[in-house]
């Protein structure tokens, strides 16, 4: 595929208005900062990436450098030469065409951005009919060409009434950039660059500047919390969406969070209120209401309602029922059904977890592991304290403490001996 344009990600603003020490384009949507979807979405189009940072810049840096390899970071001299227009000064672009894009836009996609790439015109903007227009910069359209932008902050009575604004995505050829960015000055409101001005001036010089008509939805800038649960939710959609498309069944899908990066995949079935965590992986398996699966993979498998499968867990073939938690555990053919705790444990096929079992892995200071063999019957409410193993086809009896090894084909149990005293009650409380 041809990859011949060239993408900057504006992401150096402090984004105030999120009242947050973390930086804007780092705050997560469905289990990763929002930077991660447009720098995504950018990279199925384009093999020459700059992101654009300042405020916080090493830790945006960082975190997106854990996501990609081969992203161009430039950090802007926002002192000198702030605003839009300041982000994309002395960058140096691969292709002739350069799209520009917004960090705090997560709800960006290829297919949007294929169409800037198809629009045939040297400078192309992203406009939204709005009937609220507030807070954006406001777009002048004449015989299907822009013809001036004001923001909001520079509009006057009239200007302000206009409903087509400027979602803030962008693509210019590099010789556009080349000519007007030196030009750009900060006589405004703001005392900014403004990228916008830019349009302007092209404008001015008689060059066609074409509007693309976007749907709001994917160009949703993320300002405050509220737009973050805004955009989270609407990412949340896309998500399940995508699944059921797939063959996966959905209870009550508003109520199930999945984050994007998780897996679903053959005749599995999801139930309301669950939610699938970071890079859970889903096969063929039913998971039951309220579950929460974490970091795991599940295949042919029932969890739940209401179960907990942390990190590191991989189960095949088992049965995890009401109120299980499991952690770094490996269950193959397993049956845990009730009230459990199940932690950096081994269970081979054919066991089952009487209700109430806990493998206390946790001496106070280091963690051990449980391995626990084929067709062991483990009775209701034992602990077994690690490091322990059991081998194959040992029954453990009910209500037993069990520290040592145990062996192939035997019972082990640990209980004080059943006493009855005879008549006890009545003598106790004195009736006859
Ligand atoms: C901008 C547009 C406005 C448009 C709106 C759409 C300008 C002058 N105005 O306004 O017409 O309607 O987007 O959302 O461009 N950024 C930097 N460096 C800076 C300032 C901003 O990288 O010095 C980044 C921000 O992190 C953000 C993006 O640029 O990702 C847009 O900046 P923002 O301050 O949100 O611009 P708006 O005032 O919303
Ligand atoms: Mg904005």
């Amino acid at each position: 595929m041809d990859k011949n344009i060239s993408i900057v990600i504006l992401a150096a603003g402090k984004g105030s208005r999120m009242k947050s020490t973390t930086p804007k384009v780092l705050h997560k949507i469905s289990g990763k900062p929002m930077l991660y979807y447009s720098i995504k979405e950018a990279q199925k189009i384009s093999d020459d990436i700059t992101v654009v940072i300042y405020h916080q810049a090493s830790l945006v840096k960082k975190s997106m450098q854990k996501e990609f390899d081969n992203i161009n970071f430039v950090v802007q001299n926002h002192d000198d030469y702030p605003g839009t227009g300041g982000a994309i000064m002395g960058i140096d672009f691969k292709h002739d065409r350069v799209l520009i894009l917004n960090g705090d836009m997560p709800l960006i996609q290829e297919s949007v951005l294929r169409d800037f790439i198809n629009t045939n015109s040297k400078v192309v903007m992203s406009v939204i009919k709005l009937d609220n227009p507030s807070g954006y910069g406001r777009v002048k359209i004449q015989s299907d060409k822009v013809i001036k932008i004001i923001e909001q902050k520079d509009a006057n009575e009239e200007e302000l009434k206009i409903k087509s604004v400027n979602a803030g995505v962008y693509m210019m050829d590099k010789s556009i950039l080349d000519a007007y960015l030196p030009k750009l000055s900060n006589n405004n409101a703001q005392k900014e660059y403004y990228v916008t001005d830019i349009i302007e001036m092209a404008v001015d010089d008689n060059l066609v500047v074409s509007p693309l008509f976007v749907k709001q939805e994917s160009f949703k800038g993320v300002n405050s919390k509220y737009d973050l649960a805004k955009a989270d939710e609407i990412m949340q959609d896309r998500i399940k969406k995508n699944f059921m498309q797939n063959g996966v069944i959905f209870k009550l899908p508003t109520t199930i969070y999945i984050d994007s990066d998780v897996t679903i995949e053959g005749e599995s079935i999801i139930e309301n209120g669950v939610t699938l965590l970071d890079g859970a992986k889903i096969i063929n398996s039913h998971i039951k209401t309220n579950s929460v699966v974490e970091d795991s993979i599940i295949k042919n498998s029932s969890i739940g309602p209401m179960a907990r499968i942390r990190p590191k867990s991989s189960l095949s073939d088992t049965h995890i029922g009401n109120f299980v938690e499991v952690k770094k555990s490996t269950l193959n053919g397993v049956k845990a059904g009730h009230l459990s705790y199940i932690g950096d444990a081994t269970i081979d096929s054919g066991t089952n977890i009487g209700a109430g079992t806990i493998t206390c892995n946790y001496d106070g200071i280091s963690k051990h592991q449980t391995i626990i063999g084929k067709n062991v019957f483990v009775g209701s409410d034992t602990q077994l304290v690690a490091p322990i193993k059991i081998e194959d086809d040992v029954m453990i009896g009910a209500g037993s403490t069990i520290t040592k090894d145990v062996s192939s084909g035997n019972l082990v149990l640990s209980r004080t001996p059943q006493k009855s005293i005879k008549g006890f009650f009545y003598k106790f409380f004195k009736r006859s």
